[in-house]
Order: structure tokens, then C-alpha cells, then sequence
């Protein structure tokens, strides 16, 4: 029997309203059939961050217009669908609930079964979307929020092997492109002036790297940022465009360094499982990072496993992640209900600890 399987996903848990159909037939890979983003940076910039009220206002204004988009972009109608998926956490709660609502309306109106997804699973399996790749796989998410390596080994069993206990590495992107005058998203700024810059001239701590776990620490090199920023500024009455670029060098070599070296710590607790093809995939808005991947790249190559790095559009917050693991939470047999409750903390790995701190405080994931 070749079954198809046509999913309609919706993703609301922080500054992104979207929606995305997704479609699969029988064991053919997943094809995207649509994915419409509408982000909500302009809403929030003159507040400094992501604003839950408003983020959770617009989200109610903008789904079903995004749903519409989606639908005939895909050119399907709600009788082609099969199922509605929709991240139910974790997030900003209010953001969270325009979503499970508005997708608990959709499938109340037209019978179709609902689908609650965790948006951390939805990061962790868009690699299986992109490439198809097999279970077991080790994923390292480096996002604005988040920071952690997790086992997948099916689409509700996650191991996670450690991650942040402060900031997390986008944060820490963020936060230096603020201390040095540098636009927003922080990332992108920084990375590009350290291209020019010298990444030895300033030496920058390389947190937690003498403990043999997999959890990491950033906040410390924004401290030690501040204070070198503060020492040349004592000295020369100002940075010249040269100190902020060797600044910067200084600082993503200590990002990239520390997550090499963690991720060659993880993949040896994976690679003890004996995966007969072994692949570190990687996702969030810090995987777009060139001098982090090289280094992630050349960890990979060195234990021979498969690096995979999936297009920045399906990395970064979008809902064609959550259709795609709707979809494997539909073909193993899930169900939810019309009592589908918004989470906003949802750990992907019930039996790990929480972490205090863990990325940015309640948003971002
Ligand atoms: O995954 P994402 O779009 O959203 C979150 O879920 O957080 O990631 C956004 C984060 C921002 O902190 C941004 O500065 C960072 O990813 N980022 C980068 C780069 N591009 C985006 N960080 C380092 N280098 C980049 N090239
Ligand atoms: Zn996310």
C-alpha cells in the first residue's frame, strides 16, 4: 500500500507566526510543499527583546492569514490534509495558545486529528526532513535560545547529553554585537567582523572545558568582553575599527573552540553505540556560523561521521519542522485531543534534570 500522508503544521512559540504543509509518500523522503514565515522583529525592536504580549497578539492576528498562504501555496485545500500539527511548547505560553487554538478550531470545523508537537523536536528532526537521515543521530541546537546535544533515536525518544547552564551561544553573538555597537541579530555582525580581525591578539576563556560532560557556559565571555573593551577604551579614549574586528575574532574562536570541543566529547558517548552510519547533525541560527562549522566539519571528519548542516530556512524557527515531526508522531500512532494543553516548558528528555538557566529566559527556543 503507498500511503500519502499530507500535514499542515503551525509554529507560534516565539516571534515567528507560521505555517507550513507537508507531505510524504509512503518512504519517500518528506517534500516541503509549502512554508510561510511571517516574523515579528519590526514589533518588537523598540522593546530590546521579544515582548509575550504583543508576540502572543500578533500570532492571533497573523495564523489564519498564514494558514491561508500556506494552503494555496501548497495548492491543497483542508480536504487534502490528513492531520493539523502544532507546537504545543515549549515557548511563550500566550504565543503557544493562539497556536493549539487556532489549529483545535481548524480540526474541530473539519474532523481532521490534531497533532501537539514539541518545537524542540520539531529543531531536532528536521535533519530526517532535509536528509533523511537514520535514528540513532547526536544533534548539537545552537539557537538564540537554546544550546544542547541530544540523541535522537526515534521521534519521541531523545537523549539529551548536556547543554548551557547560562546563555546561550547566539545570546552570547547578541549580546557582543550590543557591547560593541554592532547591529541585531548579533551573529551575522560578529561573524563578519572577524573575518577581518586577528583571533589571537586577544585571549578570550574557553568556559567549562576543564569538566569532562557535555554542558558548556557562555556568559562568562561576554564579562570578559566587557572588560577588555573597557581596559582599550581606558587606554586609547576608544576601540578603532581594527580592536572591535580582533575583538570579535577573539570572541567566535572561543565560541567555535568550546563547541568543537564539546561536540568531540559528545559524538565519543554516541559513537559508543556502534551507529552503523554515523552523522552530527546541527540546527539553529548559530549553525549558519561558517568558522563554527568548519570546526564542527573537521571534528566530524576526524571520527568519521557524517556532518549534516540542513538549509538555513528549515534550521531556524519555521513550521515545516513541526508538520515534519506531526507526520512521525502521526504515522507511529499519535492522537491528541481537544484537550491538547500549551506547555511552556517542556523538557524533549523527561528523565535529564533541568538546567537553571538554560538559554534566554522563557523565550526562544
Ligand atoms: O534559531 P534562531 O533563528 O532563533 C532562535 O531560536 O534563537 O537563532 C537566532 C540566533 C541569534 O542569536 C543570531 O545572532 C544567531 O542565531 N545567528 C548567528 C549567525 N546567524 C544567526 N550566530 C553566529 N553566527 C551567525 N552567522
Ligand atoms: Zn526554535
Amino acid at each position: 500500500m503507498t500511503e500519502t500522508l499530507t500535514l499542515l503544521g503551525l509554529e507560534s512559540s516565539c516571534d515567528d507566526t507560521a505555517a507550513a504543509v507537508v507531505r510524504q509518500q509512503a518512504e519517500a523522503p518528506a517534500e516541503v510543499l509549502a512554508s510561510i514565515v511571517f516574523g515579528q522583529t519590526e514589533l518588537h525592536r523598540a522593546f530590546g527583546g521579544v515582548v509575550p504580549e504583543i508576540a502572543a497578539r500578533a500570532h492571533a492576528e497573523k495564523l489564519d492569514i498564514c494558514v491561508a498562504d500556506a494552503l494555496a501555496e501548497a495548492g491543497v485545500t483542508l480536504a487534502d490534509l490528513d492531520a493539523i500539527a502544532v507546537t504545543a511548547g515549549p515557548g511563550l505560553i500566550g504565543g503557544v495558545m493562539s497556536g493549539v487554538m487556532c489549529a483545535k478550531g481548524i480540526a474541530a470545523a473539519t474532523g481532521l486529528p490534531l497533532v501537539g508537537v514539541n518545537h524542540l523536536a520539531g529543531h531536532a528532526l528536521t535533519p530526517r526532513l532535509t536528509d533523511g537521515i537514520a535514528y540513532p543521530y547526536l544533534m548539537l541546537l545552537v539557537s538564540g535560545g537554546h544550546c544542547q546535544f541530544l540523541i535522537a533515536r526515534g521521534p519521541e525518544d531523545f537523549t539529551r547529553l548536556g547543554g548551557t547552564i547560562d546563555d546561550a551561544p547566539g545570546e552570547a553573538f547578541d549580546k557582543t554585537a550590543r557591547l560593541l555597537g554592532l547591529p541585531q541579530p548579533g551573529g551575522p555582525s560578529v561573524q563578519a567582523e572577524a573575518e577581518r580581525g586577528d583571533p589571537m591578539r586577544f585571549r578570550f576563556p574557553r568556559p567549562l572545558l576543564d569538566r569532562q560532560d557535555c554542558n558548556f557556559s557562555f556568559s562568562g565571555l561576554k564579562t570578559a568582553l566587557l572588560r577588555m573593551r573597557d581596559q582599550i577604551t581606558a587606554e586609547k579614549s576608544g576601540l578603532t575599527l581594527q580592536d572591535r574586528a580582533d575583538l570579535c575574532a577573539g570572541f567566535q574562536t572561543a565560541v567555535a573552540d568550546v563547541l568543537a570541543k564539546k561536540t568531540q566529547r559528545a559524538l565519543q558517548i554516541y559513537l559508543e553505540e556502534n551507529p552503523s552510519e554515523p552523522v552530527l547533525a546541527v540546527a539553529g541560527g548559530v549553525a549558519a556560523n561558517s568558522a563554527i562549522r568548519a570546526q564542527l566539519e573537521t571534528v566530524c571528519a576526524e571520527n568519521n561521521t557524517r556532518f549534516v548542516a540542513p538549509p538555513l530556512h528549515l534550521c531556524t524557527d519555521n513550521a515545516a519542522m513541526i508538520a515534519y515531526a506531526g507526520l512521525e508522531r502521526f504515522k507511529a500512532g499519535a492522537r491528541d485531543g481537544m484537550d491538547l494543553a500549551a506547555r511552556p516548558r517542556w523538557p524533549l528528555d523527561q528523565s535529564s534534570p533541568a538546567m537553571l538557566g538554560s538559554g534566554r529566559k522563557g523565550a526562544k527556543a
